[in-house]
């Protein structure tokens, strides 16, 4: 079992299961990448190395970092050079063509240290191309975990541990850290959860279940019948509502 900072924990078996949509997805994310062969990779929180790998066959040299043991362990089965450290502690210097992130900056509330260890860890003209939550993403599912903490007298902030920017500020992070944006946009991206709501719910927001201790269940349950109308749909097929912020950025 991983237990990230911020108390959320999986294990790389579950975050296969329930997850696997995550590297599948990344396929335009990827394309802004526009990897060239022999350059030099760094993969900012690889996670279990499924996209890593891809990486690498477009011709890539790449290094993943992930601050999970587990997944870093996974990562390293399909062969990939995985290291572990925080994306808000990179210890590298001018050593990348690109640094690329899926799926991750949002876990990552300190992004200052994010924006500044990858700058110091690109060469001159590096490139920082990443995709992740943006503004407005899971909005419905927060507001159905707030509703029912506070119906139920619990901690409304465990609801929403997460940094989902708008373009605008994060254009100006970037400028703030010494990058010139080259391309920035916001995507409604409508994900199926192909092993249901719960199950995302249990794997993605735990410490917001565990907070109501024997009536965890029942909060649960309380949870995805808020959501049913809205993001169940006749044949009980459920759709998170995902929304990325993806972006190209240049070492200036
Ligand atoms: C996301 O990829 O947008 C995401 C994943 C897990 C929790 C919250 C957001």
């Amino acid at each position: 079992m991983t237990r990230l900072d911020n108390n959320q924990s999986w294990t790389s078996d579950s975050y296969d299961t329930h997850a696997r949509f995550v590297s599948r997805l990344a396929g335009e994310v990827v394309e802004w990448l526009d990897i060239k062969p022999g350059e030099k990779l760094l993969d900012l929180a690889c996670g279990d190395g499924d996209l890593t790998v891809e990486l690498a066959k477009a011709g890539a040299d790449v290094i993943g970092i992930d601050s999970s043991s587990e997944l870093l362990a996974a990562a390293r089965q399909k062969g990939v050079d995985a290291r572990l450290m925080d994306g808000q502690a990179i210890d590298f210097e001018n050593q990348f063509d690109a640094v690329f992130s899926n799926a991750a900056l949002h876990w990552m509330l300190d992004q200052d240290s994010v924006l500044n260890g990858v700058h110091k860890a690109l060469k001159p003209q590096g490139r920082f191309v990443a995709e992740f939550g943006g503004h407005g993403n899971v909005a419905a599912i927060v507001t159905a975990m707030r509703a029912v903490a506070i119906h139920r007298g619990g901690d409304v902030s465990l609801a929403n541990p997460w940094f989902f920017p708008s373009p605008p500020v994060y254009r100006q992070m970037l400028e703030e850290h010494g990058f010139t944006v080259k391309r920035i946009g916001l995507f409604p991206r409508p994900t199926a959860l192909a092993t249901g709501m719960a199950q995302w719910l249990k794997l993605f927001r735990q410490p917001f279940f565990e907070q109501f201790g024997d009536q965890m269940d029942d909060a649960l349950s309380e949870v995805e019948e808020l959501l049913r109308p809205a993001l169940c749909d006749a044949r009980s097929a459920w759709t998170a509502d995902y929304v990325r912020l993806r972006f190209e950025a240049v070492k200036s």
